[in-house]
């Protein structure tokens, strides 16, 4: 299982002030000396984290981008001048904290199938980040995703209450089905020190994307420690 460093915090924190700091940069190249598969970073339609900029700045590095993005095209355009490793398409509301649910595959198939062609074309590996349903894994094996990314919000939820057997299950089987469908299956959102021992036990798990847990634990003991702490936990 690898791990994929959402830094997408390290920008609100800059952005709080305006300025500079903490660099982007600077982030991206601590993280990039450890173990992982690569740097996940949300473009969001209102750039309230991450800019342009930023993104054009990593792959100036070399590093692998994991780019979570909506279905626009304005944010398509952006990702075709990248290219960066992987795109996961995310649904995307203004008024949202964070990505609060999983995209509604199956009622826009029709649409994003057209809308990962030309990323696809590319050598972009495309990811649907949906819950774990199985109407959802199969709408994107429909339209040729070649990843999902199941959204273990719920389950990280239910972890917190002591109550998270049923959502775990409810992982394990859309993973089955969608490794069956010949999709590869990622996870994330929610996932933190505690709970994330948990994913070892959905078989093929790829990656997981891990955001806020990290930047948080990195504000006391560095980043270069918390993605370590991480690495050991998910190995
Ligand atoms: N994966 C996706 C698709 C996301 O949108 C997010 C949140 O930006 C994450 C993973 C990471 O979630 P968290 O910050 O809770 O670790």
């Amino acid at each position: 299982m690898k791990l994929g460093v959402n830094i997408d915090h390290i920008a609100t924190l800059r952005n709080a002030r305006g300025g500079f700091e903490p660099s982007i940069i600077e982030a991206a190249k601590i993280a990039l000396k450890e173990d992982i598969l690569a740097l996940t970073m949300h473009l969001r339609e209102d750039r309230r984290h991450i800019k342009d900029n930023d993104l054009y700045d990593v792959k100036k590095l070399g590093a692998k981008i994991n780019l979570e993005m909506a279905a626009t095209k304005e944010i398509q355009k952006i990702a075709l001048d990248i290219v960066p490793y992987s795109v996961c398409i995310v649904p995307e509301r203004r008024q949202e904290i964070t990505t609060e649910g999983g995209l509604d595959v199956y009622s826009q198939k029709e649409y994003l199938k057209e809308f990962i062609k030309p990323l696809k074309e590319k050598g972009i590996l495309v990811s649907m980040f949906i819950d774990p349903d199985i109407k959802q894994v199969e709408a994107s094996s429909y339209i040729g995703a070649d990843y999902i990314e199941m959204h273990t919000g719920s389950f990280s939820n239910a972890f917190e209450k002591g109550e998270y057997k049923d959502e775990l299950e409810k992982l394990k089987v859309a993973a089955k089905h969608a490794q069956n469908l010949g999709l590869k299956v990622n996870a994330g959102h929610g996932l933190n020190y505690d709970n994330v021992y948990l994913m070892k036990e959905i078989d093929g798990l790829c990656e997981l994307n891990i955001g806020h847990s990290i930047i948080s634990k990195a504000v006391f003991v560095g980043l270069s420690s918390a993605i370590k702490q991480m690495l050991e936990l998910i190995k």
